[in-house]
């Protein structure tokens, strides 16, 4: 229902996102998704990629004068360092030697067509240059990139857009783990980030990377999105396969998720009582807002490991495929964490799953609609969630 595909090459002259099943009437303007796109910028361990590549947003279709019209929307982001890449990256034949590193010369260094042939453990270089019969990792590379989660912060910011204004969802997002920096509950974010930031030095120094924890909650989410009718149509499910859809990350849980090991069933779920109003809510949220694939009306809460980022500065341990001998792998530039941009991606993969699972349940046409449709579901609950109300 609600999907997007994304398009685009990490040195190409733009990534391209189509979103479609977004209903009509959600407002939405290139602003806020280039306020979206700012967010994925920043953070600790982010290096000078990011300070050279702006991103210019174009929404190309799908949206006129502030609103959405139902049909598919295309955005477009602009990559400002084509002029630097448009010969290697031609589509039409420029130069057909492909190790002749004149080519492109105002090229780094890095990115020479013969550091590519030494390719990176922990990236997909080895196994693309396999599987595809590449003869460098330059084609693997360039979509491999996480350069394409821009694409999916664009159709996450819409997302964002379409379940707030009709159900008031928000999606919040923050780094729980840094390296060895753990955020303490006492802690405020000042703090955290200081410990990142140290952390962040400490690796630079050692010419290492870093992974994390993130974590996304979404409030307001209403009770029954999703349901335990088939694998397909479990909210969890979904969730899960949509934040290990994002480059680098390799573990994801619900609620308390891994924790629930070494938890007693007692102490594991969460008792419904009445509140002091005679509203129906949960004593804990142990959960994670979703019981048998469908969300119960509290914060949806998921959490996922990003991996250190497999670009070493001096490269790992690898093997040159053009003359077999053991060497380092290439190494290019490249930022020290993954983890602060990340956390935003994922908060787009799960706002776009609840649009997906709000299109589902209470229709597909129309912001009016999707209300309407919303608000009477909303009061045939009211039987269940308060006390005395009689319907
Ligand atoms: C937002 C984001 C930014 C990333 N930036 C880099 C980077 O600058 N350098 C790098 O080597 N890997 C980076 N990565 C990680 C790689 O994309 C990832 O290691 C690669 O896709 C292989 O991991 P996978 O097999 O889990 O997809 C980034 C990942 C994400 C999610």
């Amino acid at each position: 229902m609600v999907c997007y595909y994304t398009a685009g090459e990490s040195h190409g002259p733009k990534l391209i996102t189509i979103l479609e099943g977004i209903p009509a009437g959600v407002q939405i303007q290139t602003d806020d998704i280039i306020q979206e796109l700012a967010k994925r910028r920043l953070g600790v361990g982010r290096g000078d990629r990011q300070k050279f590549e702006k991103d210019v947003v174009r929404i190309v279709s799908g949206v006129i004068q502030g609103y959405t019209i139902g049909s598919p929307i295309a955005i477009e982001i602009e990559n400002s360092e084509w002029h630097k890449w448009d010969k290697i990256m031609s589509p039409d034949p420029v130069n057909t030697n492909t190790f002749d590193n004149q080519a492109q010369p105002n090229m780094p260094e890095s990115e020479k067509f013969d550091q590519l042939v030494r390719p990176r453990p922990g990236h997909a270089d080895f196994e693309g240059i396999l599987k595809y019969g590449f003869d460098t990792a330059r084609n693997v590379l360039e979509r491999a990139s996480a350069r394409e989660t821009a694409a999916r912060v664009a159709a996450g910011a819409i997302a964002k857009k379409f379940i707030e204004q009709v159900c008031k969802i928000r999606v919040d997002y923050e780094v729980l783990q840094f390296g060895t920096a753990k955020k303490q509950l006492t802690q405020s974010t000042e703090e955290f980030l200081n410990d990142c930031e140290s952390v962040a030095q400490d690796a630079k120094k050692h010419g290492e990377t870093i992974g994390g924890i993130v974590e996304v909650i979404a409030k307001n989410v209403p009770h029954g999105l999703g349901s335990y009718i088939t694998a397909k149509t479990r909210l969890d499910a979904a969730l899960s396969g949509a934040i290990m859809s994002i480059q680098a990350f390799k573990g994801v849980e619900i609620g308390d998720g891994f924790a629930l090991a070494n938890t007693y069933g007692t102490a594991a779920h969460d008792h419904i009582i009445y509140d002091q109003n005679g509203k129906v809510t949960r004593a804990s949220n142990h959960a994670g807002g979703i019981e048998g694939g469908i969300s119960n009306g509290m914060p949806v809460v998921v959490r996922a490991v990003v991996k250190p980022i497999p670009s070493i500065p001096g490269g790992l341990p690898s093997i040159n495929i053009h003359t077999a001998s053991q060497e380092k792998a290439h190494s290019q530039r490249s930022d020290i964490s993954a983890v602060f941009p990340a956390s935003v991606v994922a908060s787009s993969m799960v706002a776009i799953t609840l649009a997906d699972f709000i299109c589902k349940k209470f229709g597909q046409d129309s912001v009016e609609e999707i209300k309407s449709n919303f608000g009477a579901y909303q009061i045939r609950i009211q039987k269940f969630l308060k006390r005395g109300v009689d319907i």
